[in-house]
């Protein structure tokens, strides 16, 4: 069993294990020139030989501890039968929803998304034992924001102008998500994930007295929904800038462990925080020269003295030198505590 698992199941690691978020993508020289052969995202996530080679790039290059799935959050609404493309410099342009809900129904969005669990099973087939295989999904919240409009830049007000209006609308989106998404994340462990993670990366454009419902409420489901297929299934929830709502978060969603990004304090997590943590590194550090980078790297390994598993604090950027990740997984691999 590989490091991370063991981590994740509280058993003795043989060395801190570690992954990066984005850890495929475009700073990878080979990623570029499959995304290149593909034509599009589209094609390079849907092509299962394809997204399962790209999966494992990582864990050839550098010996990853984790191997994420190569998909997109935005898999999920796709599967529910919105359009989705991702255009070059822009990001992704997802249909958006209008006054009517999805309707979820298994067997239509497995067909859209079959090939997804395709490569999951590739992967796991292919995946060295000292690895870990990742699925994901966003989290209600997370994809919501995507389908109601707006952008990252602009802090989704557009979604969260809807949301407010019209909040017996979004509970109900929430909720068809909560469905979509236990289905797809359940789908990704009967082909191989060994692990879960939920991506809420704007978890912190919540208000505070909606956190529980728009953030808590829909991850718990999908937790217990998850759970109650697959029991002994690790999930690991990344409620990105959550801040003071991490403790509530842990205790209630019930998820094994937390990702935490690099605005928490990892003395406050150990304490306060009765999960696995996972983290923290400012994924800035990663574009710059190695010695800071790998000086940041050996104060959390310092800082934390429960078995953890090493991150950075939200995803690689296309501009990292891949010989800083090199230098990083070598580093934290080599550190004795
Ligand atoms: O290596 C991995 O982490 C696995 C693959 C992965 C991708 N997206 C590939 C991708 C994962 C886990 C995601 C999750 C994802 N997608 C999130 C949650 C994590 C986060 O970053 O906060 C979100 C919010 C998205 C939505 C999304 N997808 C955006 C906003 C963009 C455009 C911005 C960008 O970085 O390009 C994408 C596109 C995307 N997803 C790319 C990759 C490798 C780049 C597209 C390309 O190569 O053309």
């Amino acid at each position: 069993m590989g490091n991370l698992l063991r981590v994740l199941l509280h058993e003795k690691p043989e060395r801190t294990p570690i992954w990066l978020m984005r850890q495929a993508g475009r700073y990878l020289p080979e990623y570029k020139r499959l995304r290149m052969q593909a034509g599009s995202f589209m094609n390079l996530c849907f092509t299962p030989e394809l997204a399962a080679e790209v999966t494992l790039q990582p864990v050839k290059r550098y010996s990853m501890d984790g191997t994420i799935l190569f998909s997109d959050i935005l898999v999920v609404p796709y599967g529910l039968g919105y359009a989705l493309e991702f255009v070059e410099g822009e990001g992704p342009k997802l249909e958006q929803v209008n006054n009517q809900l999805p309707v979820f129904n298994q067997e239509p969005f497995f067909e859209r998304t079959q090939n997804i669990f395709k490569t999951v099973s590739l992967v796991r087939a292919d995946l060295p034992d000292f690895s870990t295989l990742i699925g994901f999904s966003g989290a209600p919240w997370t994809v919501a924001c995507y389908m109601l409009g707006g952008k990252g830049r602009d802090e989704f007000v557009t979604a969260r102008q809807r949301a407010h209006v019209n909040p017996e609308f979004f509970k109900a989106l929430l909720q068809v998500l909560v469905e979509a998404t236990a289905f797809y994340l359940g789908k990704q462990v009967e082909a191989g994930a060994q692990v879960l993670q939920i991506f809420d990366s704007w978890s912190g454009l919540v208000p505070d007295e909606l956190f529980a419902e728009w953030v808590i409420k829909p991850t718990q489901a999908i937790v217990s929904r998850v759970k109650a297929q697959h029991p002994t299934i690790p999930i690991i929830g990344f409620p990105r800038m959550a801040g003071k709502y991490l403790e509530n978060y842990v205790s209630q969603t019930k998820v094994d462990a937390v990702s935490l990004d690099q605005t928490v304090d990892l003395t406050w997590a150990q304490k306060n925080i009765p999960a696995v943590l996972q983290g923290n590194l400012d994924p800035a550090l990663m574009e710059g020269p190695p010695a800071p980078m790998l000086e940041a790297a050996t104060r959390i390994l310092q800082t934390m003295h429960k078995p953890f598993i090493f991150n950075l604090g939200h995803g690689l950027t296309p501009a990292v030198p891949p010989e800083n990740v090199a230098a990083l997984v070598e580093h934290v691999h080599g550190y004795k505590g």
